[in-house]
């Protein structure tokens, strides 16, 4: 892995954001000397959020270390659906509404904490009746629907371990992930709405099962609400969600976990073709994602949050499901596009629902600033009170919009930056404390240990360098599902194998401020989505046509990144706009619409070195507009020129 230190480094941003006095006052935290008690012990001031949840049974170590393998919560026994749901059931948050569901078509279904308890302890009783053990793989393949968020806690109840599959995914890569897994169970839905067409998740699931042989049920959700999807039912293998829930009980203690026994895996891109099952353990995931959802969302039992996330990405996990009911929240969950049937919607759903905590993507942001300051203004959006972003860099100008036209000037932004692998947000700034600066995402979160290395491993004072997490901390990952090797050196290797190395870049103000400017490897940020550039290469070269390919991320407006491949042909293949189109689709149908390329340049050969290598970076050279690097160990200069005028006929506008 070749670190291309070129970082977007040029920015001097020095305006400053405190939060308000009134903000302030009523912030969770409200003293900033939380960070330096936090930093003096960090395994004390996680034990100490530890004990504000509910255990079956105490711990007998905090941590212990191993590098780079690390255990938290030792002998600890918990349920993290019991703090989810459970403890709830004590207090007046039984009856408060724990999801709020939105579809596409405005319907709106709400769900009370008692309600979901109940719903959760059937459907856990129902899968656990089609075989499914503690242990077993669980793949769900939902729509974003109420029952998506039921078929996780429901898992998690007899600990099964879930592996969520973005709907948005194609049947290969469901496939791919399954078997991963080696899952014995698929739960999915019919279909679901997305921009006034259906997703039918039920046909796209079926040709994923054609490929695997570990699945022995499926279970179907009709998409409750509105006119069901016809679909296959094969009988014997598939259930209907609603007709085992007819007969399930809704009496389902939760299964004793140990804090270390796996939650869920969650398959991840990497600087390979294959994906990585990213997996997080019970105990201090819990933890994790509960200080963090406290104390960065500032969340009060009033409010209406909603993240716009979909459960398929970490986001939904940690801040849509396991974080926000451990903190007893009001989830409001979307089905459909900011931008059906109006570019307006969110901002409709703001004000319709009076939503206080708002947590979104900076792509999303861009399209919304493109979409003209009238949108936002047309809505009463004043129940806003804290703003959140997540996903990738956010541009300065980007938070301003952010910041004057959804938070009329006044609410709180915090810029969280975190990982699949990290479970939970590691930088961003705690709303009540912290001054929030446009670019930066502020802080190491309380007990989190974070620095800048250059290659070598030396801390770097002033300038940019690698972003490194130097201490350990609950909600990292483990392993990779089956490849602990591929864990070990893709995340501590690169220095000492005590120290965590995420792969993106950053620097610090003299605050101590992080700016995190984006990574540093072989991985693409797409729209927020995380796609290596390996893969969507391996997709290519997998079609009849093509020999080679090189695929290169191009900055873009509102995506951040767009994805642009290089490719030549076999012998006997032609060069058109159909074989592009072609060449498209096929990288769609193998991952999903999401790595759809731009564009895709068919040279006649790529640039190579004299060994036969491609020059992936002479290649970046064209995308970013700059002149050639350094061409002396091209094999043949022409090819590059060739090129680099077919790239520039593209993109001429
Ligand atoms: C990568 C992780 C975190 C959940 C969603 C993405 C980039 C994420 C930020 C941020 C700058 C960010 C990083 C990171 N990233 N948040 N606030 N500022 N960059 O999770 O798919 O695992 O991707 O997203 O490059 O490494 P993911």
């Amino acid at each position: 892995m070749s670190s291309k230190a070129v970082f977007d480094d040029l920015l001097q941003e020095e305006r400053e954001f405190p939060p308000s006095p009134e903000f302030a006052a009523a912030a969770v935290v409200s003293d900033k000397a939380i960070y330096d008690r936090a930093a003096k012990d960090p395994v004390a001031f996680w034990e100490e959020m530890a004990k504000e949840l509910e255990w079956f049974a105490p711990w007998k170590e905090v941590m212990s270390w191993t590098p780079p393998d690390v255990k938290w919560f030792t002998g600890g026994k918990l349920n993290l659906t019991h703090n989810c749901l459970d403890r709830h059931l004590k207090t007046a948050t039984r009856n408060k509404a724990a999801l709020i569901w939105e579809g596409e078509n405005f319907e709106t279904r709400t769900m009370t904490y008692q309600q979901l308890h109940t719903e959760v302890c059937k459907f856990a009783n129902a899968i656990r009746s089609l075989g499914v053990a503690k242990g077993d793989r669980v793949a769900i393949y939902m729509p974003m629907m109420i029952e998506a968020v039921v078929a996780m806690l429901a898992c998690a109840r007899i600990g099964a371990i879930h592996s969520i599959v973005f709907g948005g995914f194609s049947p290969e890569s469901l496939s791919d992930r399954i078997n991963d897994a080696e899952a014995k169970l698929l739960i999915t839905a019919d279909g679901g709405w997305r921009r006034g067409n259906v997703l039918r998740l039920k046909d796209e699931a079926d040709k994923a099962l054609a490929k695997c042989t570990c699945i022995e049920n499926v279970v179907v959700v009709k998409r409750p609400l509105g006119e069901p999807f016809p679909c296959h039912i094969k009988e014997g293998r598939d259930h209907w969600y609603h007709r085992l829930m007819a007969d399930a009980s809704p009496d389902c203690p939760p299964e004793t976990m140990d804090a270390e026994d796996p939650l869920y895996i969650l398959y991840t891109s990497g600087t390979t073709g294959k994906p990585k099952g990213i997996v997080h353990t019970t105990g201090g995931y819990s933890v994790g994602t509960y200080a963090t959802t406290k104390y960065v969302f500032d969340l009060k039992p009033e409010d209406v949050y909603w993240c716009t996330a979909d459960v398929g990405w970490v986001t939904g996990h940690s801040y849509i499901v396991y974080g926000p009911l451990q903190c007893g929240a009001t989830n409001l969950i979307f089905e459909g596009a900011p931008n059906w049937p109006e570019n307006d919607r969110f901002w409709e759903m703001v004000a319709r629902h009076r939503v206080n905590v708002f947590y979104t993507a900076p792509t999303a942001i861009r399209a919304f600033m493109k979409w003209g300051d009238d949108l936002p203004a047309k809505h009463d959006l004043s129940s806003l009170r804290l703003l959140g972003s997540v996903g990738e860099p956010i541009n300065p100008e980007a938070w301003m919009w952010y910041h004057e036209h959804i938070g009329g000037g006044t609410c709180p932004i915090v810029d969280t930056w975190w990982q699949t692998e990290t479970g939970g947000i590691m930088i961003t700034t705690l709303p009540g404390v912290c001054t929030a600066k446009p670019g930066y995402a502020g802080l190491p979160f309380p007990g989190i240990q974070a620095t800048i290395l250059n290659e070598a491993g030396e801390e770097v004072t002033g300038g940019t360098g690698l972003l490194a997490i130097t201490h350990p901390w609950p909600s990292m990952l483990r392993t990779i599902w089956g490849d602990h090797d591929r864990y070990v050196s893709t995340y501590f290797s690169k220095w000492d194998k005590s120290v965590y190395f995420p792969g993106d870049g950053a620097k610090r103000d003299a605050k101590g401020n992080f700016m995190i400017l984006g990574r540093v490897d072989d991985v693409l940020n797409v729209s927020g989505h995380r796609i290596g550039t390996m893969e969507v290469e391996s997709a290519l070269v997998d079609h009849p046509a093509v020999a080679e390919a090189a695929v290169i991320g191009k900055k873009h407006d509102i995506k951040g990144q767009s994805i642009v491949a290089f490719v030549t042909l076999k012998g006997g293949a032609t060069r058109s706009e159909k074989t592009e189109s072609d060449l498209k689709q096929h990288v769609v149908e193998k991952i999903g619409a999401i790595a759809r390329p731009e564009a895709i340049i068919i040279g006649g050969d790529l640039p190579k070195t004299r060994s036969g290598k491609i020059m992936r970076r002479l290649l970046r050279d064209i995308v970013e507009g700059r002149t050639a690097s350094d061409t002396t160990t091209l094999a043949d200069p022409s090819v590059f020129e060739e090129i680099r005028e077919m790239y520039e006929e593209k993109f001429k506008s």
